[in-house]
């Protein structure tokens, strides 16, 4: 089968004003989980371009908060209640930006982060499994006790090592496969609900404010 980079969520995502056809897949979470709530605090790492922002801003409102980073410079929206930060999510810079936006915990953490690819699988495979855990490394610092992490995925060995961890920091783990992900692509969502709010011992660990 041909690949084919302007399917149906491509266009729709065009005709629709969405930065990208992502925006479907938080859409597709969403109706499954139900945590963009209005007044909400959202963390969406690997923001750029933009489409899971665009998603959440609308879903909390303007009495919630969402706030985009990415290595790449995202393009401003028109929420009042969004705020982008061009960043890499390992350092602890960032993430303190991060909070200092909120002014405390965040209430979800959203992460479609995908390391560059190299072609070479075994690099790749490590590198997907390891901006999981990247993810669930800011959660545990920055999510409220109670809070949630979603979160993109690929099959990998490391993966399967790491998910034990990941299931006993919170009360509730699903993995889902979403209509609106290429049929040609094996990727996954982990949503993790109840963060029972035990910290890593990260070397350097970023306080809420
Ligand atoms: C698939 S795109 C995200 C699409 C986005 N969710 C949307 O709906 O428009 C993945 C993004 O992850 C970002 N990324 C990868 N590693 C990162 C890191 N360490 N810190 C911040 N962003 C990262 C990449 O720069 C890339 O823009």
């Amino acid at each position: 089968m041909t690949y084919n980079r302007k399917d149906h969520f491509y266009a729709k995502a065009k005709a629709e004003g969405f930065r990208s056809r992502a925006a479907y897949k938080l859409m597709e979470l969403d109706t499954k989980y139900k945590l963009l709530r209005p007044g909400k605090s959202v963390l969406d790492l690997g923001c750029w371009p933009g489409g899971w922002t665009q998603v959440a801003a609308k879903k909390v409102g303007p009495s919630g908060k969402v706030v985009g980073v990415d290595l790449t410079r995202c393009d401003p929206l028109p929420y009042p209640q969004v705020s982008l930060i061009e960043g890499d999510a390992r350092d602890d810079e960032t993430i303190r930006e991060a909070l200092s936006q909120v002014g405390g915990k965040f209430d979800l953490i959203i992460s479609d982060m995908s390391p560059k690819h190299t072609g070479i699988k075994e690099v790749d495979q490590a590198g997907t499994a390891q901006v999981v855990e990247l993810a669930y490394w800011v959660g545990s610092q920055i999510l409220k006790p109670g809070g949630a992490l979603l979160v993109k995925a690929f099959p990998s060995g490391d993966l399967d090592r790491f998910i034990p961890e990941l299931r006993g920091a919170f009360s509730k783990f699903h993995r889902i496969v979403l209509k609106s992900t290429r049929k040609s692509s094996k990727e996954f969502y982990i949503c993790c609900v109840g963060f029972k709010g035990a910290p890593l011992q990260a070397e350097s660990e970023v306080v809420a404010p």
